[in-house]
């Protein structure tokens, strides 16, 4: 068995395999412009290296997570199974962000039809739910109603989304693959340092509801890191859908208590709400990028849009040339970002309430119309129709996992609370913490949400309407087949995040380990601000500044897991921004 070995990480009993790759060709330099050819990888040269497998890999946040997964995968389940299995699994190990009471994607690549499907477990706005919900009398976003009060949950639909994926994709039933997270729920788990962190970060939010404090606190202060976290309610309410399936959580003793909880706290949701919660298979999103195909989330995500949008922006420039991490290559990439997320401010909604022009915001006529309008000697600034502002919050607390199997079916899912341990409010003694997904909508044109996004009527609050997410799960195909599989947390820079894992596989020939570790940068239109991880170097920085780019030095940004399958063999990474993540494979 192959693993990613983490500081934080201590899985004695998995036994470290070291896996020695033989010479290759050195990447090529030069290289027609839209048509790279497939990088040779030269691992003599690499100083991060993945785990490699040859049957079956999972990638996740979380090592226990990661362990459940792989056991489900050598049990004989297939790549939906594991990823069922780690649903339920993180949202026991990882409380900040897996989830029951929250919602998320679901890309599937099934070998045998060749196809890859979308699924949506996006939440819902409530029945109840209204356009100016988040506004004051005077009409102004009243703070935090959309995020730390019972206003601010969505229906949520990852146990729906669960179910349906296994049901129509998995092997094994439903009661096999939650049993390891409800032993882990009932038996508890140490919390690592970096669960104490986001717990003490989050003491404020989760202080004020005692059902979630039963859980999550000791002695009136937030578990600390080496306390057991044991989480008994949780375990009850998966016995309870392992026996009635998603019912119990819609229909069932989950949905009363979600409901009673609501009506206790002047929250929207209703027994109807729950019993009407859908989950809808959709068309990915396809594009392609110097010969790969990229096949990812479609609306309600902006992701998926927006990173073939910025792939056929730069498919017509020689970034290899340029260098990675350039000047040249990051002014291309940042101006490229920047159309993209004005597009998204203005086109981007729930597809069922708002016609998106998905085709045309993904033609290449169109990305090379705003290229041909795009001076790369000097900065555009940022237009001024709407007022940005700077990000209010630096919360990374969604998450995501990729599974390939050993038939080469491949699974990316992100799914999310939205912000950490969501709005901290756990439903009665469900054990299950609610998510603060209704702060993804507008609850106003032009003023920014949690991640400083701008929207406006294609996002407005609507019932029924999912709101709009940048969670972007993505795979990339070589000859119809999985060649990356990826996704990322991070709010707004999730898109950026994926685009810079894809770019730095196929334009710099990076193996997952070092596509992962390289120093990332974001702009989202406004605020217009490039915001910058620590390690690029100070004279690109300069180069920079000197084009007139107003610089953000800002805390670590996406944190990606990603698998690569070349040639039948597996290549993954966790992304090392997440102490706690781990890839392992056998
Ligand atoms: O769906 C979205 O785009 C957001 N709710 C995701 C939130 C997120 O990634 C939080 N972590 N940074």
């Amino acid at each position: 068995m192959l693993i990613q070995i983490k500081r934080s990480t201590l899985v004695a009993s998995l036994a470290l395999a070291l896996v020695v790759v033989g010479p290759v060709t050195p990447v090529q330099a030069k290289a027609p412009v839209a048509q790279m050819p497939q990088v040779k990888y030269d691992y003599n040269m690499d100083i991060f290296h993945p785990v490699i497998a040859h049957n079956g890999m999972v990638a996740t946040e979380q090592h226990l997570a990661s362990a459940i997964g792989l056991d489900i995968l050598k049990k004989g389940g297939n790549a939906v199974d594991a990823a069922v299995g780690i649903g339920f699994a993180l949202a026991v190990a990882l409380p900040n962000a897996g989830n029951l009471g929250g919602g998320g994607f679901m890309m599937v690549h099934d070998k045998d039809s060749g196809q890859t499907i979308a699924l949506d477990f996006r939440e819902m706005a409530p029945a109840k739910a209204s356009r100016d919900m988040y506004l004051d009398e005077q009409g102004n976003v009243a703070g935090g109603r959309s995020l730390y009060t019972h206003l601010a949950v969505g229906v949520p639909g990852t146990v729906a989304g669960m179910e349906h994926a296994l049901k129509k994709w998995g092997s094994m039933p439903l009661e096999q693959v939650i049993q390891p997270a409800i032993d882990l729920a009932e038996n508890g788990y140490i919390v690592s340092n970096a669960l104490a962190e986001n717990l003490a970060a989050t003491k404020e939010s989760l202080g004020k509801w005692d059902t979630t404090k039963a859980i999550f606190f000791k002695e009136g202060e937030p578990l600390k890191a080496g306390d057991l976290l044991a989480q008994k309610d949780l375990a009850a309410s998966m016995r309870l859908i392992a026996k009635e399936g998603a019912a119990a959580f819609y229909q069932g003793a989950i949905a009363d208590q979600i409901v009673e909880e609501m009506a206790k706290h002047d929250g929207l949701i209703t027994k109807e709400d729950l019993a009407n919660y859908k989950v809808v298979e959709r068309e990915p999103v396809k594009g392609t990028y110097r010969g790969y195909e990229v096949v990812s989330m479609p609306p309600p995500s902006s992701g998926g849009i927006h990173v073939i949008q910025i792939l056929n922006m730069l498919e017509g420039q020689n970034l290899n040339e340029m260098g990675h991490n350039s000047a040249k290559a990051v002014t291309l990439m940042t101006e490229s970002m920047k159309r993209a997320y004005a597009d998204r401010s203005e086109y981007l909604g729930d597809p069922d309430f708002t016609k998106v022009p998905q085709k045309g915001l993904t033609s290449k006529g169109y990305a090379n119309s705003l290229v041909a309008g795009m001076p790369l000697d000097k900065v555009t600034p940022a237009r001024e129709i709407l007022p940005g502002k700077p990000q209010p919050y630096e919360s990374d607390q969604t998450t995501h996992y990729s599974v390939v199997d050993k038939n080469g079916n491949a699974v990316a899912v992100t799914y999310t609370l939205n912000l950490n341990f969501g709005s901290g409010i756990v439903a009665g003694n469900s054990g299950i913490l609610l998510n603060n997904e209704m702060d993804d909508f507008s609850a106003k044109p032009g003023v920014p949400n949690a991640f400083g996004l701008i929207g406006g009527d294609a996002n407005a609050v609507g019932p029924g309407k999912r709101p709009l997410s940048s969670m972007t799960p993505t795979l990339v195909l070589k000859d119809g087949k999985p060649w990356l599989v990826t996704g990322s947390p991070g709010g707004a820079r999730i898109i950026t995040t994926v685009l810079q894992t894809i770019v730095n596989s196929i334009d710099f020939g990076m193996n997952p380990a070092e596509a992962a570790s390289a120093p990332r940068f974001h702009h989202q239109w406004l605020p217009d601000e490039l915001r910058i991880e620590k390690g690029f170097s100070p004279d690109t920085l300069v180069l920079l500044k000197e084009k007139g780019y107003e610089i953000a030095l800002k805390p670590a940004m996406g944190r990606t897991q990603t698998i690569q399958v070349r040639d039948n063999v597996l290549y993954g990474y966790s992304d090392p921004r997440n102490p706690d993540g781990v890839t392992i494979g056998y």
